[in-house]
């Protein structure tokens, strides 16, 4: 009896050691980078010029002395994915290159998502980006397209988690009529649905209360310390309508992504939606609802607010709401690291397993393919009853 339960309990550690993402026992086993879940480990800063993710640049306007992030998991340490992207432009490296992959990515959000965009576009091609959606000149802080000869990268605007508005400053971008636009123009453009979707949404929500109350903080919720339940459990609510219409809209090996936000400065202009008394604590509260609804949906999460809370504000950003392309880069590397991760679980869930039953749900839920795997079996029901 005693024999059976110690093979019982042997068998359950091993499975644990295969599920968990990086073990923290004295356990030399391999981790297969499909396992690294990038965009939420436990991580910091690292100030060594030898682990730099970005390219070199003669006129230094990516900083190589900036600290480069890295999650404390030796055996999950972030790949330098994004430089030859950034480098691909230039046809003197083109022959390097001609095995690198295809990539396509769309972010949904606010101007922050733009600035992943226009970075992107002065390191790659040192322009700014062309537009998307709207040719007006005026929307190119919100929306605009980079198309290199190895990544194409496109930002699309919503103007929060409401789906019908207010929206701040009546700018109206419904996230259910953007986001459908925004899937159809990437198709036509870039000639396929994109590799990798990413939304965030926080900043306009608090834009928009405060819009809406006259372009003040007192008289609106943004005075109370928490936001109200019933405004976080709408918020809940839309956001889950937002990233559900997202799951419906694109193919199932699409790498599905949220990312949190960082706190912003604040201000004592009373005209500025930073001047939030409460400003750091409606962020996290934001942020929190948005991790939730990621994750009950198996997105992707990368958490933005983690790794800006290690750095002063002075370190992160340029103005008061928006971080320097030192470390929007460093996020969008960590995004195309968890790419690559998702795209060899993916490969790895379709390999025929020996596992069955629980032990196999188990592996798909930890690799993050659990909901693919559900919804093709809905699908087949579906079929099967039509
Ligand atoms: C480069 O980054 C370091 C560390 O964050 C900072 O102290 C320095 O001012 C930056 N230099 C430039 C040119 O931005
Ligand atoms: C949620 O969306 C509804 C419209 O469908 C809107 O009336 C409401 O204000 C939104 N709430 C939040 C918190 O986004």
């Amino acid at each position: 009896m005693l024999q059976r339960w110690l093979a019982l309990l042997s068998c359950l550690a091993q499975l644990w050691l295969l599920t968990e993402a990086c073990p923290t026992s004295a356990s030399r086993e391999e981790v297969p980078p499909a396992r690294c879940h990038y965009g939420t480990l436990p991580g910091g800063w690292i100030r060594s010029k030898g682990r730099v993710l970005l390219p070199w640049h003669e006129d230094n306007s990516l900083n190589v002395t900036f600290p480069v992030w890295q999650p404390y998991c030796s055996q999950c340490q972030m790949k330098p994915l994004l430089a030859p992207y950034l480098v691909a432009a230039d046809p003197m490296q083109a022959e390097d290159l001609l095995d690198l992959r295809q990539l396509g990515v769309l972010l949904f959000g606010d101007s922050v998502d733009f600035r992943f965009l226009k970075f992107f576009c002065e390191f790659a091609l040192d322009q700014e980006p062309k537009p998307f959606t709207f040719s007006d000149n005026d929307w190119l802080k919100l929306q605009g397209i980079c198309e290199t000869p190895k990544m194409t990268v496109a930002k699309q605007h919503i103007s929060s988690a409401s789906l019908t508005g207010p929206y701040w400053s009546d700018i109206s971008f419904s996230p259910m009529i953007a986001i459908p636009d925004g899937l159809e123009k990437f198709e036509q453009m870039f000639g396929r649905m994109p590799d990798i979707v990413s939304i965030a949404s926080n900043f306009w929500d608090m834009a928009g209360i405060f819009s809406a109350g006259g372009m003040r903080i007192p008289g609106t919720i943004l005075e109370q310390e928490f936001l109200p339940d019933d405004f976080m459990r709408q918020w809940v609510q839309n956001f889950t309508a937002i990233l559900t219409l997202i799951k419906e809209r694109v193919p199932e090996d699409t790498l599905l992504v949220y990312h949190t936000l960082h706190v912003p400065r604040h201000t004592s202009d009373p005209g500025m939606w930073e001047a939030d008394g409460y400003l750091a604590q409606h962020v996290a509260q934001l942020n929190a609802a948005g991790r939730h609804v990621a994750q009950s949906l198996l997105y992707h999460v990368v958490d933005v607010e983690a790794m800006a809370a290690q750095m002063s504000q002075d370190t992160v950003l340029v103005d008061n709401t928006h971080p320097g392309p030192d470390f929007m880069m460093q996020v969008l590397n960590m995004i195309l690291n968890v790419e690559q991760a998702h795209r060899e679980a993916l490969k790895a869930s379709r390999e025929p397993s020996k596992l069955k039953g629980y032990f196999r749900w188990q592996r798909e839920k930890f690799s993050g393919q659990a909901f693919f795997n559900g919804r093709k079996l809905h699908e087949q029901l579906t079929e099967a009853a039509m």
